[in-house]
């Protein structure tokens, strides 16, 4: 079941985090970095190390980059969920981090998440200087302002717009904000093994928009317990969303088209892509 080989990838990741993490000095900023990277789905991580199956490439090369996005990752939602951001005060069925220690704490925690996804991207682990080098390049474009970076800029400036946004607007603030860094690990796998990622990222384009616009439905009619997170919040905040724009029925309809762009993508690696495929299916029906 997909939900099984999505743990046993959030179990080696969660190793690999423990190990990383464990070599940094006791201090807040560190403790904070360790609970934020805890729980969540892994999904992006996932992403890193199935795409590296899917080229043949070894667990223990692709688990470098798969911990790297995942802290990546981490802190864009320690930073997202600041008071001068979402204010959030629950992650992941937890106070947030600047709910748990202070602004200065999270703002710390997430810039060093942030170098440090980096560096495990450009470990010596990880391959050839070429391979590392183009990892690490691409993983700074789809994190910065022409990415996810982008697309939060995008999402709060959206709050205090005069109007609506049209779907190309949304979808543009969506492919940032959240697209970004899904392309990335899905593309991660056919980088390692220096193979073209045009299939993979076709993928991705339409897993990462469905991604969101589930995340968007969740944010209305999901369950605030599983989802560890505060709901109902992006119509109070006047966020631009699919589901502001199309309604929920039309939101619905256009993820599971999505989904199968994102499936048919894949058709030509056959059956050998068969868990990526279960992915996206996964991410449209998740509850959390
Ligand atoms: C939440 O991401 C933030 C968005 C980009 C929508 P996830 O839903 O992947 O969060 P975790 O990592 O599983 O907690
Ligand atoms: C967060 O999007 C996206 C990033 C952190 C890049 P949201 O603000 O919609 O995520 P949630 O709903 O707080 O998890
Ligand atoms: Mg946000
Ligand atoms: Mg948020
Ligand atoms: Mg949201």
């Amino acid at each position: 079941m997909f939900r099984e080989k999505l743990a046993q990838d959030a179990a080696l990741i969660q190793s690999h985090f423990d190990l990383v993490l464990s070599a940094l000095d006791e201090l807040d900023v560190t403790r904070a970095m360790t609970y934020a990277t805890q729980g969540g789905k892994r999904l992006r991580g996932f992403l890193v190390l199935e795409s590296a199956r899917l080229h043949g490439i070894d667990a223990a090369r692709a688990i470098w980059p798969a911990t790297g996005i995942e802290a990546l990752h981490a802190y864009s939602l320690v930073h997202d969920d600041l008071p001068c951001m979402d204010d959030d005060d629950l992650r992941r069925g937890r106070p947030t981090v600047h709910v748990k220690w202070d602004d200065g704490t999270a703002v710390l925690a997430g810039d060093a998440l942030q170098t440090l996804a980096f560096e495990l991207c450009v470990r010596p682990e990880v391959g050839n200087a070429e391979i590392r080098a183009e990892l690490t390049l691409t993983l700074a474009k789809a994190s910065g302002a022409q990415g996810m970076v982008l697309g939060q800029a995008l999402d709060i400036a959206a709050e205090t717009a005069a109007g609506p946004l049209t779907l190309d607007e949304i979808t543009q603030l969506q492919a940032g904000k959240t697209g970004a860094l899904i392309e990335w690990s899905a593309c991660a796998g056919a980088r390692l093994a220096q193979a073209d990622p045009t299939p993979l990222r076709q993928y991705a384009q339409a897993l990462g928009l469905a991604f969101q616009i589930a995340d968007d439905i969740m944010d209305v009619e999901g369950d605030a317990e599983k989802a560890g997170k505060r709901l109902q919040k992006d119509a109070e905040a006047g966020k631009a969303t699919f589901v502001s724009l199309l309604g929920l029925d039309a939101a619905k309809s256009r993820a599971a088209e999505l989904v199968d762009q994102a499936c048919a993508a894949l058709d030509e690696y056959g059956s050998k892509a068969e868990t990526l495929k279960q992915a996206a299916r996964f991410v449209i029906a998740r509850d959390s």
